[in-house]
Order: structure tokens, then C-alpha cells, then sequence
């Protein structure tokens, strides 16, 4: 009774949780790491040194990062990695390949060297540095650099598109179909830059989710939002004697038809367009695909899709998805930092763990999900799945 008369007594305030050893070592360790006076002796003691210096330049890398895409960009535009693969050469002969004065060369090719995409050779010339060799005709990770201009435009405020009180336009226009209130009335001007792209990216992902599902087992594939053919195209290479069946937007398939034609396939290749979120999908394949598909979308439309993709299949057909997904072993950076914002300000989607987009598939009717480990979780991870016989 006296207690409760006491307002400021101990006992009226709520009981806070125990704190636990380790919640204890990280409270000691939170002040000791934030002490200025720790730092400057860490940086001072020879045994802290290392540990101080390479703690410095991991956040260091954090603050200038953008500066370092901006320099990747530049190569990139100017085709840095392509000269150098021809063979070692100099400032001077670049500068003139590039269109760039002497000055601004010199500056490239030194930024370049520092973030290993260059090298130094002999006889003062430079070549292709570790990073920058990988670089060469690979049209999938110059295609997404050069994307990233558009971006890098939507995060120039992270606060107020966390907020959702900016206006971060240019991601939400470039992928119209995110807002899109009819999707299927989009022209083909509408989707032919995002469908591009998604081509030219395509091949980071077709070899290594064939590489890890062997699709030869079926007799018709159908690829649910599969762009302009370039998925279906390798799982032609790969399994000659497939049928393949391709779905997406009105103004996109008329471009994959095309491609189909040209590189033989139409005869076994039937393109229907159509809005996923509204359309019945076509029926007859006994495994139908979604390649980067679900990842744009919120729980609701993801939902959609996948009952659609249930819907269309027979009893025991099955169900591969692949996408980069959160929590990619040894990839946290990728789903939760870039695809988190990247998604964010494209205004629909979420970057998913396989535990999540598995609920999603469960709930949609699939059973027997599983995840199928890639080569690289970071460019794609795959789940299998079954509608029950
Ligand atoms: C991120 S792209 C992936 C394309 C392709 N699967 C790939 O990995 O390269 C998503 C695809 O879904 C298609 N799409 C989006 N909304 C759609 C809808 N409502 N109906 C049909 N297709 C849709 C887009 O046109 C686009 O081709």
C-alpha cells in the first residue's frame, strides 16, 4: 500500500529483463570500441594496429563507396577493360582511346589501379587488374553498372525514401509494370529498356540455375515472366528436346518472338502475353519457372502470381524459383543492403529469404519445397518445388 503511494519507488517501475552475459560483454564492448581514447591507443599499440587499420578502412570504404561505383561507371562508359584486353598500354595511348585529356586519364587509371581493376606493367604501361578482368565482355555487369545511374538518382535522399516522403521517381518509371494499374496496357516503349537490361543481366543467372536443377527430366517448360526469351534460349541450348512456353507482358513478348525466330526455336516455342496478376496462365507444361520475378512484388501480387503458376500446372508438376534472396550465404550485403533499398525505391518489392519465399510457396498449395544450393548464392539462389499428384 505504502509502495503504491510511491511513484518513485524502485519497485513501481516495471522489472527490466536480467542482462545476460553476452548482453553484458557487448555494453563493455560498445563503450570501449566507441572510447576516443581507446581508438587512438588501438591505432598506437602494435598488437591493436592491424586489427585498428583494418577496421579503418572497411568504413572507409563504406563512406567513399559511391565514389568508387562513379569510378567503375567511368571505365565502364569508356571502355577501359576492353582497350586493356587488346594488351598493356600507356596513359597516353588510353587517354586517346578514351577521349579524355591527358590529366583526366591519368586520374582514371589511378583510381582504377587502387581499386585493382587496373594494374601497372612494364615500360610505365597498365593492364587489366584483377577485378577489371572479369569485367571484359561481360555485357551482364556493364548492363547493370551503367543501370545503376538511375539508382543512384532515387538514393541521393535514403532518408526520405525510407520515409516514403520523397518523390524517388526514376526506378519506380524505368520498371513501369511496379506501379502499373494496368500493366498489360503497357506499350512496348514502356518496357523495352527494363526488358533489355534483364536480357543483357540474364546470363549471370541461366547457366548457374541450369547448372543446379537439370531441366532435361521434363517435357514442357513455361517461363512465367521470362522477358525477352533469354532464359528460355539457354534452357533450349541445354535441353533440345524440351517444349518451351513463354508468358509475359503485351509489350514485351512481341521482342522474345523475334528472338525466338532468329535463333530457330519457334517451332518449339509458344510466347503468350498477358498480365500475370489478372490472366489465366497457359496450361501443358509440366514445369513452369519464375526467374527474378517474385522479388518485385509485395506478399499480396506475389501471392497472385504463384496461385496462377499452381493453377496452370498439372498434379506433381513442378515449380522452380530463382532469385537473389536475402540472408545468400555469405552474401548479407546483397539481399538486405542493395536489393533492400534497390526494391525500396522501385516501390513493390522485397528482397525475400528462401524461408520466406518457401511460406509463400506453401501457402500457395506447393508442397515439398526445397532449396538448391548454387555456385554463386550471391548472382541467384533456387527453390524447387511440387503440386501435389
Ligand atoms: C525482373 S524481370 C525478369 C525477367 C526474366 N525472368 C529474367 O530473369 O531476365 C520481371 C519480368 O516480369 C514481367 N512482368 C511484370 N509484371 C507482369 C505482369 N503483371 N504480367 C506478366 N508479366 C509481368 C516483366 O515484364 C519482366 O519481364
Amino acid at each position: 500500500m505504502l509502495e503504491a503511494q510511491l511513484p518513485s519507488s524502485p519497485r513501481s517501475t516495471p522489472p527490466e529483463a536480467p542482462m545476460g552475459w553476452r548482453a553484458r560483454w557487448q555494453a563493455w564492448r560498445d563503450r570501449v570500441l566507441t572510447s576516443p581514447e581507446f581508438q587512438r591507443r588501438a591505432a598506437r599499440s602494435w598488437w591493436m594496429r592491424p586489427i585498428a587499420r583494418r577496421r579503418a578502412r572497411a568504413l572507409f570504404d563504406l563512406v567513399a563507396g559511391f565514389v568508387y561505383t562513379q569510378v567503375l561507371q567511368a571505365c565502364v562508359r569508356l571502355r577501359l577493360f576492353e582497350h586493356l584486353a587488346e594488351g598493356p598500354q600507356t596513359a597516353a595511348e588510353l587517354a586517346r582511346r578514351m577521349d579524355l585529356p591527358m590529366d583526366g586519364a591519368e586520374r582514371l587509371l589511378a583510381a582504377a589501379v587502387a581499386l585493382d581493376l587496373v594494374e601497372h606493367r612494364a615500360g610505365g604501361r597498365f593492364g587489366l587488374g584483377k577485378l577489371g578482368a572479369p569485367m571484359v565482355g561481360n555485357e551482364a555487369i556493364a548492363a547493370m553498372v551503367e543501370h545503376h545511374s538511375v539508382l543512384y538518382a532515387d538514393l541521393q535522399d535514403p532518408v526520405a525514401l525510407l520515409r516514403g516522403t520523397g518523390t524517388p521517381a526514376h526506378l519506380s518509371q524505368y520498371w513501369a509494370y511496379a506501379t502499373a494499374a494496368s500493366p498489360g496496357a503497357l506499350s512496348p516503349e514502356q518496357v523495352n529498356e527494363y526488358s533489355a537490361l534483364m536480357s543483357a543481366s540474364q546470363p549471370l543467372v541461366a547457366e548457374e540455375v541450369l547448372d543446379t536443377y537439370d531441366v532435361r527430366a521434363h517435357q514442357c517448360l513455361l517461363d512465367v515472366g521470362g522477358g525477352q526469351g533469354r532464359f528460355l534460349q539457354a534452357v533450349g541450348r541445354r535441353a533440345p528436346g524440351l517444349q518451351l512456353m513463354l508468358f509475359d507482358l503485351p509489350g514485351v513478348v512481341p521482342v522474345a518472338r523475334a528472338a525466338f525466330a532468329a535463333q530457330g526455336l519457334d517451332g518449339r516455342t509458344a510466347v503468350h502475353g498477358g498480365d500475370f496478376t489478372r490472366d489465366p496462365l497457359p496450361t501443358g507444361a509440366d514445369i513452369a519457372t519464375l526467374i527474378r520475378v517474385i522479388y518485385d512484388h509485395p506478399d499480396a501480387r506475389a501471392m497472385t502470381i504463384l496461385r496462377a503458376v499452381y493453377r496452370a500446372l498439372p498434379p506433381g508438376g513442378t515449380l522452380l524459383l530463382a532469385e537473389p534472396m536475402a540472408g545468400a550465404p555469405g552474401a548479407p550485403r546483397m539481399g538486405d543492403a542493395y536489393f533492400g533499398f534497390y526494391l525500396l525505391a522501385m516501390r513493390g518489392g522485397r528482397s525475400r529469404t528462401a524461408a520466406d519465399l518457401a511460406a509463400l510457396m506453401h501457402a500457395a498449395g506447393f508442397e515439398a519445397v526445397r532449396e538448391l544450393p548454387t555456385p554463386i548464392p550471391l548472382q541467384v539462389g533456387v527453390l524447387v518445388a511440387r503440386k501435389p499428384a
